[in-house]
Order: structure tokens, then sequence, then C-alpha cells
């Protein structure tokens, strides 16, 4: 074995007797038993900028070790730059350190990124104290062995790599990036290892949606099995727990973080390395993997046919959003209630069966009903309500039929299109145009992505799991509904005008609405992935 007199000062020699004094023993016992506290507590790596420092786990990274810990198979499909090979390193050490007589067996897709985890690995154990680590029985570029007889092998993702290994934990890092043949030989010989009780955890960002990554993590989000039943304990059909992380997750990544790096690098790449979106893969407005996390709830109550997801409370501004339709079974029409300045969706309503001045009716009862509700609780003041509706095409038969009941009788604020100087207003209500749309389809991905809009109906997150790029817009697929999404729209259009003219929930929002008057500016540039 090949090592140099300052790798000794820097390693524990095998075998070594080790003393330990209360406080040592009691470190020693904490980091056996808990992998994040051992890596927060005593793991460093090489920042690219700060140099060395104690790893801090982002709150995403917490989550991804609690899922190597706790499940036997793990996927895990995060951006660039994220901290996926750092956090694995770290894991990886605390597994053969204090699991006696373990191989863990690391495979990436070059022999340089092999390399690479197996250094990020030997700098955090050279940092350790005595008391906390094993001795090195071996310390070489692809192998270290260790006093407690585990040890821990890189190499590339060849057919070959694990071949005569009795494997207990497979680390394979950017698995989308092997060649498709070999990952699937590579694949195959690995399985009888992995059936006999071997733990696997494979890392990456998604290249194509055919390859044996993108099967793997199909069938990790396919929790369900064929009989409709779910399988228990959160794993997909195929026995591999799925986790994602969105780029917002990293300290530093934010919306203007997004667009200079959209700019830099183009949207298609953008989308891949840092949305996890897989080539070939339908566009839709908010990425997959925000997707994958929506799931929606029941209602907690109904009326007639409106569903309610939340009580009523007089401290919160409600915003009531009518999307018409003909009502002759095409089309639906939508009502959606949010809440600011908690952005939480309140209620919903929709059908495709009931006539514009019924849909006009059911918005009225609506509004009605949160006022009086509020007034129940004893309010004193005037219960903040706006509502408003989109005013083109059907809009125009649904304006007449609230100037029919009368405007006095909705016990809200009707909400219009703001007025520019020296024109008059034509007509009542929201107008979507292109351009409007675009800038409310920005607003709701971000605020969606960022976990801000607080989305509850199992209805609303089905139709953005099929609102998909059209043209230079977002539609729904065909077959599939986009009313509730559309109305979602209206409310968002509302949240933005409300929070610049309403102080109290302006200044709760400023941080989330800061850029003014969105519908008079270009929308942000967002540009649609050809597949
Ligand atoms: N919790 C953390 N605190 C500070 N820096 C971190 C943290 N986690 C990772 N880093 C740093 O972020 C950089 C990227 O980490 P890493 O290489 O692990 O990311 P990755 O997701 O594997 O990237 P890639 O997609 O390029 O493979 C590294 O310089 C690493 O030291
Ligand atoms: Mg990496």
């Amino acid at each position: 074995m090949a090592k140099n007199t300052s790798d000794f000062e820097k390693l524990k020699s095998a075998n070594q007797p080790t003393t330990y004094t209360t406080e040592q023993l009691q470190e020693f016992v904490m980091c056996a038993k808990d992998p994040i506290y051992f890596m927060e507590k005593y793991i460093y790596i090489q920042h690219p900028t700060k140099g060395k420092i104690q790893f801090e786990a982002y709150p995403f990274q917490r989550d991804l070790i609690k899922t190597y810990w706790n499940y036997r198979n793990t996927i895990a499909m995060i951006p660039r730059q994220s901290g996926k090979t750092t956090t694995a390193a770290g894991y990886l050490l605390w597994y053969a350190a204090f699991n006696p007589d373990v191989t863990v067996l690391i495979a990436a897709n070059k022999f340089k990124a092999a390399n690479e985890i197996m250094m990020r690995i030997k700098y955090a154990y050279e940092e350790l104290p005595n008391y906390i680590r094993p001795g090195v029985m071996e310390y070489n570029v692809q192998s270290i062995r260790f006093d407690n007889g585990s040890r821990i092998l890189a190499t590339t993702t060849t057919p070959d790599s694990g071949r005569g290994l009795s494997i207990s934990l497979l680390y394979l890092d950017e698995f989308a990036f092997v060649k498709p043949r070999i990952a699937e030989e590579f694949w195959t010989a690995m399985a009888p290892t992995l059936a006999t009780g071997g733990k696997c955890i494979i890392t990456s960002t998604p290249a194509s949606d055919e390859d044996m990554f993108a099967s793997l993590w199909f069938g990790a989000t396919t929790m369900h099995d064929e009989n409709g039943n779910e399988i228990p304990d959160g794993v997909g059909t195929n026995g591999f727990k799925s986790f994602s992380a969105h780029y917002s997750e990293v300290p530093g990544r934010d919306e203007e973080w997004a667009a200079r790096e959209r700019a830099k690098i183009g949207e298609e790449k953008f989308q891949r390395e840092y949305e996890c979106r897989f080539a070939g893969e339908e566009s839709t407005l908010v990425s997959s993997l925000t997707l994958q996390r929506l799931k929606g709830v029941d209602p907690m109550y109904k009326t007639g046919d409106v569903r309610w997801y939340d009580k009523i409370t007089p401290d919160r501004t409600y915003l009531v959003s009518l999307d018409p339709s003909a009502g002759v079974g095409k089309d639906g029409a939508c009502i959606e209630v949010w809440s600011l300045p908690d952005m939480k969706q309140i209620a919903e309503w929709n059908s495709n069966r009931t006539s514009i001045p019924n849909q006009v009716r059911t918005m009225q009862t609506i509004i009605n009903h949160i006022y009086s509700d509020i007034k129940k609780q004893g309010f004193k003041g005037e219960p903040e309500i706006y509502y408003t509706l989109e005013n083109n095409s059907w809009g125009e038969a649904a304006l007449q039929s609230v100037s029919d009941i009368g405007e006095e009788n909705f016990m809200g604020q009707f909400l219009h299109e703001p007025r520019r100087p020296g024109t008059v207003r034509l007509r009542k209500g929201l107008n979507t145009n292109g351009r409007s749309k675009a800038t409310a389809c920005t607003k709701m991905k971000s605020l969606v992505e960022s976990n801000r809009l607080q989305i509850q109906s199992k209805m609303l997150v089905r139709q953005l799991k099929f609102f998909v790029s059209k043209g230079d817009s977002f539609a729904a697929k065909p077959g599939e509904n986009d009313d509730c999404v559309m109305s979602t729209l209206l409310c968002i259009r509302m949240m933005q005008m409300v929070t610049n003219w309403d102080d109290r929930v302006g200044e709760m929002m400023k941080d989330v609405f800061d850029d003014n008057d969105g519908d008079h500016r270009d929308p942000l540039p967002f540009s649609i992935m050809i597949s």
C-alpha cells in the first residue's frame, strides 16, 4: 500500500488502541446512532469560494440523509450543484465507519467522478478525531479498508463493476449519464446483489425519459399496484423511495438567480439541469418535480357543490374569481376562492352543466357565505372580500348576470382591469389576453414551485399536471380541463392588484409581488421547450 508520511499523520492506523473520555464515548455513541448528528458535527467539506468549512446540511439535505437512512433503496433526482455528491459521500463514510464488515461500492459514470467521490470521503475522514473514526488497513485511490472490517470501493459503472463482490451498499452517482446499454447490463448484473438485501442509493439529474435511470425513477414514483392499491411505506412499485428537491431549496437560488442562469445556459438546459425535466417529457407550466410533491386534500366541508378547504376567519382577505363557460357540457366553469396573506386555497366549485346566470349566482352565494360567516363571528369592520370574473367570450353574458342581480347584492368589491390614464373602462372584470395570461402563468409557476401557494384541491393539482405548453402559451392537454387553473390565474392577478393598494396585505406580501403592476409589463422571459 502506497502512503507517504504526511498521510500517516492524517490517518488513524489500524487496530490502534483508543482511549475514550466519558464525553468522547458519548459522542461516539451519538454519531453511531445518527448520521445527521455525525455529519453536521464532524464532517468538513471544501467549498469552492470559502475553502474548508464544516458541513451544515441544508434542510433538504437533512431530509435526504434521513431517506438514505430509513429506506433500503433511494433514487434522488436533484438539480445540478446542489450538494448531492457531498451529502452521499458523508453518508457513505458514516455507513462504513459505524457498521462493521460492510462493503460500499461507489459507481460513477466516469473514472474521474468516482475518484472525486472517494477524495471527498478521504477529505472528510482525515478531519475526523480519532475517537470517532476507525483505523485504516488500506488507503488507496480506489479503495479504503477500515479495521472494523468495512471497505469502500470506487469504480466506473461497467457491467463488471460489482462482479464477485458481496455489496452492502451500492451508490450510483449521475446514473442517467451512463451509456444506456452499459446501464442496463450493469443493472442486470447487480440485481441479484440487491435482491439479497443490499442497499442502493442513486443520485442524478435526468437525461432522456427512456433510459434506465428514467425507468427506475418512474417505478419509484408509481405508488399504486395494478389494482390501484397503495404500496406501503411510501415506496414505488420497484421498491425504491423517490426523493426530489427544487432548485430554490439551495440557498442563494431565487428567481433572480434563475433568470440569470436561464439567460446564460438557455431554457432547455435550465429545465433539464435545474428543474430536473427529462428530455422528451411534455412541458408542463409547473415543473414535474413540484407536481410530484403536490397532492391535494379532501374538502373540509361542502355547501351544495362548493368544496371548502378551510374555515373562514375575519383576519384574512378573500379573493373570489369566476372563469365562466357556456355550461353546455364542453368546457367547465370554475370559481376559486383564495385568501391573503397566506395564499391558501379556501374553496372551489366547477361544473360544465350550469348556465351562466347560475354560475354567477353560485359566485354570489359563495361571497355572501364568506361575508355572513365573518359577521357571525362578531367581526365589527367590513370583511375584506374581492371578486372578479373573466370578461372575454362568455364573460359578456356573466357581466350581464351580475348587473341583473345588482352589484349591491354581492357582499364584496368587484375588481376590474386597471385603467390606463386617460382611457375609459369598456368592460368590468378582468380581460385575459396573451400577455396578461403569460404574466400570471409566470407568477403562478414561481409561487407554486417555491411552495408559497397553498394548493388544497385535488382537482386543481390534476389540472396543473395536464397544463402544458401550446404554441407560445399554456393550456390543457386535449381531453383535459383547465378551468380551475384559469380561475386560479384570475385570483393571482387579484392578489397582485390587492397587494399593490391594500397597505395591510401589501406590507406582508411585498416580497412576493414586488414587480408592481405586472399586467402592464412584459412577461418575464420564459420560453417553451420544444420536445
Ligand atoms: N450544505 C452545504 N453547505 C455548503 N456548501 C455545500 C453544502 N453542500 C454542498 N456544498 C458545496 O456545493 C458544491 C456542490 O456540491 P456537490 O458537488 O456535492 O453537488 P452536486 O449536486 O453533486 O453537483 P453536480 O450536479 O455538479 O454533480 C460543492 O462545492 C460543495 O462543497
Ligand atoms: Mg455530483
